[in-house]
């Protein structure tokens, strides 16, 4: 069976008071209109139909990457007049699924049922304590579905009904196509409903299939940014709970933020405000600290991540301890057993096994070997104001604190420098070289009086 997913996203929303397309706002790191592609794309659908209308040039910039359709409906008429604009992209589809780009959360094992069956029409119906503002599903006395009657032209009886339309269903393509030619704006809004397809269905003699999603909150829609905030905690709720039951220790649930995708090991402690981004890799037994950002890394077994440390696309190799205040930047490779403090930045710079840097440094563009110990406040000077420059710290070296290493410079194995050195030349192996100027005193010195 062969589907086609048509998106309506065409919507204004207005109420999210926005430069930006409605649909593009983030849910968990992920703009509202990827989840919902990203759900689908699950399906293997022939391909995927965006209804786009207000603002269609910025989302369509946004998702180039994507493969998919556009379809652009220029006046909202209602969304049936929607999905008809989408009509010249269903080729052979038997089967057109409608979802809705501000609907982010839907999940693929519930439009999976909703795909199971070979009714005509299949409906995702939800049960809820307050129906207002809803399309109400109105059923016969054998309980099959007669109609989906729209809140504004519902009789006080049919207000009563709690069960709804959440708006996404599946129906076969030969159906949908006879039937949204016949829509009518004939009601209380004036719009062509979608919805009206049901009574048609019936009309012919065809039974309508309903199914619940899994969980309410996948058939949530967004209008508002107060909607907005509670979905992603939800959202981040579900996720909490995922990494929870797989071995991680989250020391607030509440206060966790996964805005991507994680793979883990086990016992994984992550303690209150932590951030993790895009796709990151965690091995097991690690420890990270609070206030800490994690976007794109990479982390092996156990390592301890102290508090309030950032780090982005870095690689933090086996017993490593790192932080409290340490910033790994793109291409950071530390290989293990290292030690990085507070007030350490390490920018495209491989550090090996046991090297240590515990204070207040700067390592960028640098080749590092095992076991260095670079002194507090040691900064390599990359950068000549045009150009970046490579440092070499071969093995054991011992850098003094307070050094400043002007690339390209190579520091030899086991060579020392001596603390406060400007190194502007290659310093060799086993030796101390130092640049500064020897200490001398002048006795009995009177400093300057002012007059
Ligand atoms: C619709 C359903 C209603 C259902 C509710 C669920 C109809 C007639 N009614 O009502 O039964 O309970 O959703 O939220 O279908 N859109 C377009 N173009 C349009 C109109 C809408 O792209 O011309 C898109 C909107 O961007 C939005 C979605 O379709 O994402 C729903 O539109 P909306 O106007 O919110 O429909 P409702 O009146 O809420
Ligand atoms: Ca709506």
């Amino acid at each position: 069976m062969s589907i086609a997913v048509v998106i309506l996203a065409a919507g204004k929303g207005t109420r999210m008071k926005s430069a930006l397309p409605k649909v593009l706002h983030p849910i968990a790191g992920k703009s509202m209109l990827e989840h919902v592609l990203d759900c689908a794309e699950t399906l293997k659908p022939q391909n995927q139909i965006i209804v786009y209308g207000h603002e269609g040039r910025l989302v369509q910039r946004q998702l180039v990457s994507k493969k998919v359709d556009w379809a652009e409906q220029a006046e909202q008429k209602g969304t049936g007049h929607a999905v008809l604009q989408a009509v010249p992209y269903f080729g052979k589809a038997d089967k057109i699924l409608i979802l809705y780009g501000d609907v982010p959360l839907i999940q693929s094992k519930t439009l999976k049922k909703l795909l199971e069956t070979d009714k005509a029409i299949s409906l995702l119906t939800v049960k809820l304590a307050d129906p207002s503002g809803y399309g109400r599903i109105v059923r016969n006395a054998q309980n099959q579905v007669n109609a989906i009657v729209e809140q504004k032209d519902a009789t006080p009886e049919q207000l009563e009904i709690q069960e709804v339309n959440t708006g996404i269903m599946a129906v076969e393509s030969c159906y949908l196509n006879l039937w949204l030619e016949a829509l009518s704006n004939n009601n209380a809004q004036g719009e062509y409903y979608l919805t009206d397809i049901i009574k048609m269905a019936v009309d012919q003699g065809l039974s309508i299939n309903t199914v619940y999603p899994s969980k309410n909150w996948e058939v949530e829609g967004i209008n508002s940014r107060i909607q907005l905030a509670k979905l992603e905690r939800t959202w981040q709720r579900v996720q909490a709970k995922k990494c929870m039951l797989a071995g991680i220790t989250l020391i607030d649930p509440m206060r966790f933020d996964l805005r991507g995708t994680l793979q883990h090991g086990t016992d994984i402690t992550i303690d209150v405000n932590v951030i993790l981004e895009g796709h990151n890799q965690f091995g097991q037994n690690i420890q990270i600290g609070a206030n800490t950002v994690i976007k794109n890394c990479i982390i092996e077994d156990n390592v301890i991540i102290k508090e309030n440390c950032v780090f982005e696309n870095a690689f933090i190799g086996k017993e490593s301890i790192i932080g409290p205040f340490a910033r790994l930047r793109p291409e950071a490779k530390l290989l293990g057993h290292n030690h990085v403090g507070n007030f350490v930045e390490i920018k495209k710079s491989q550090i090996g096994e046991g090297s240590k840097i515990n204070h207040l440094s700067y390592i960028g563009d640098t080749h590092m070997g095992e076991t260095c110990n670079i002194g507090a406040g040691t900064i390599t000077c990359n950068y000549d104001g045009a150009n970046k420059w490579v440092t070499l710290i071969e093995d054991n070296a011992f850098i003094g604190s307070n050094s400043a290493l002007v690339a390209p410079v190579q520091i030899g194995q086991n060579a020392t420098i001596g603390a406060g050195s400007v190194i502007t030349r290659n310093a060799h192996e086993d030796a101390l070289t130092l640049t500064r100027a020897k200490q001398q005193s002048v006795p009995n010195w009177k400093r300057p009086t002012k007059d």
